[in-house]
């Protein structure tokens, strides 16, 4: 059953926020007479737009949340089927690549009602690669991904011994439903090659990523109704790719490879050598991406922006939650203007909200 006065607040909040929507208090009759009779309500379009865009300005771990306005909302409530999820995931995917230029968009598929909960899409993102490892003991893949890579194994998929292959989307019509599981389709994830503007060795190591970070497992909660499948996206920051997917030790772990190749000492950390690798890594990243026209965010460019989006936020009268150990960059946090402050507490009972999922 879904929440009174978390319904009640949210309408309440809607109409606050968008004056021109009409009468809040008929609308507020209107939903808890719904919800008395039927369980839950149904958001609007309006409101659903509303919601999902106030769940990304709520999101205390987002440095780009400067946009959170300019969101696109799929309103695809009427989609249940696991086929019909998987193609408006693949959809999704085209239409956030935009040819390169990145438009963050939500596909927001059919919610939880009582007695019915919505389908789960099982993947963390819509894109992610693969990771397994050897008798050997060697990881091949991402290792963030072994558990997907195992559980698309079990459901039918063959796993290759490639370092970047792209996981098929799993979709359970129900909860604890085995899932149906789909090959993203030629066309629907753009990649980049990574190579380095100054050492031609670079491209030779192979590396590439995907051009749309598409979370999946979060559940968009909106005045108490859940969306447990709503896959939503923005652009990259080059520091996500270049100092934490395929620098973490636990992740691709190129470090010591990238370091070999430029021909530093690692005999003693007091060289430095991670930290100099880990730029160039970066530098690489951020020069592939721009080459092949696909948008991405430097962090120092993007905590500007975090701070002006703080600015605007206060000048509206609202604060702006953010957790500091998520919104400093992983590199070089000192000299962004990020670091040299703290931030409204994160509240988690703030909703609109993205929440991680109880599986
Ligand atoms: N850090 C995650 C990754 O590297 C993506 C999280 C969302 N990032 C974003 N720029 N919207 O895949």
């Amino acid at each position: 059953m879904t929440d009174r006065r978390e319904a009640e607040s949210f309408v309440r909040q809607f109409h606050h926020e968008q004056p021109d929507a009409g009468d809040a208090e008929r609308r507020v009759r209107e939903v808890l007479a719904e919800i008395d009779r039927s369980g839950t309500y149904e958001h609007t379009p309006a409101e659903l737009s509303f919601g999902a865009r106030v769940a990304w300005r709520n999101a205390a771990r987002c440095i780009g949340r400067l946009y959170w306005r300019s969101l696109v909302v799929r309103d695809l409530r009427h989609v249940a089927s696991a086929d019909g999820i998987a193609a408006d995931c693949f959809e999704h995917l085209r239409i956030a690549g935009n040819g390169g230029r990145i438009r963050p968009v939500i596909s927001v598929f059919a919610p939880d009602r009582p007695g019915r909960p919505g389908p789960r899409i099982v993947n963390d993102q819509l894109v992610r690669y693969a990771g397994h490892r050897t008798a050997g003991g060697r990881w091949i893949g991402d290792p963030r991904a072994a558990a997907s890579t195992a559980r698309a194994r079990d459901l039918g998929w063959k796993r290759s011994e490639e370092a970047f292959q792209v996981l098929p989307l799993m979709v359970e019509e129900r909860p604890g439903a085995r899932p149906e599981w789909y090959e993203l389709p030629d066309g629907s994830v753009r990649e980049v090659p990574l190579r380095h503007p100054d050492h031609g060795w670079f491209a030779e190591l192979g590396l590439r990523w995907y051009a749309v970070p598409a979370i999946s497992d979060m559940t968009l909660e909106i005045g108490g109704v859940r969306y447990p499948a709503a896959p939503f996206n923005g652009w990259y920051m080059g520091t996500e790719i270049g100092a934490r997917n395929l620098a973490d030790a636990e992740r691709y772990d190129l470090l010591p490879v990238v370091a070999d190749r430029l021909g530093l000492d690692r005999s003693s950390e007091r060289t430095l050598w991670r930290d100099r690798a880990l730029v160039e890594l970066n530098v690489a990243v951020l020069h592939s991406f721009q080459e092949a026209g696909v948008t991405m965010a430097d962090h120092h460019t993007e905590s500007e922006r975090f701070l002006r989006h703080i600015a605007q936020e206060s000048r509206h009268g609202r604060p702006t939650p953010a957790d500091w150990s998520w919104i400093v960059p992983p590199v070089s946090g000192s000299t962004t203007p990020v670091f040299h402050r703290y931030y409204d507490p994160v509240d988690t009972s703030l909703r609109p909200a993205f929440l991680a999922r109880e599986h």
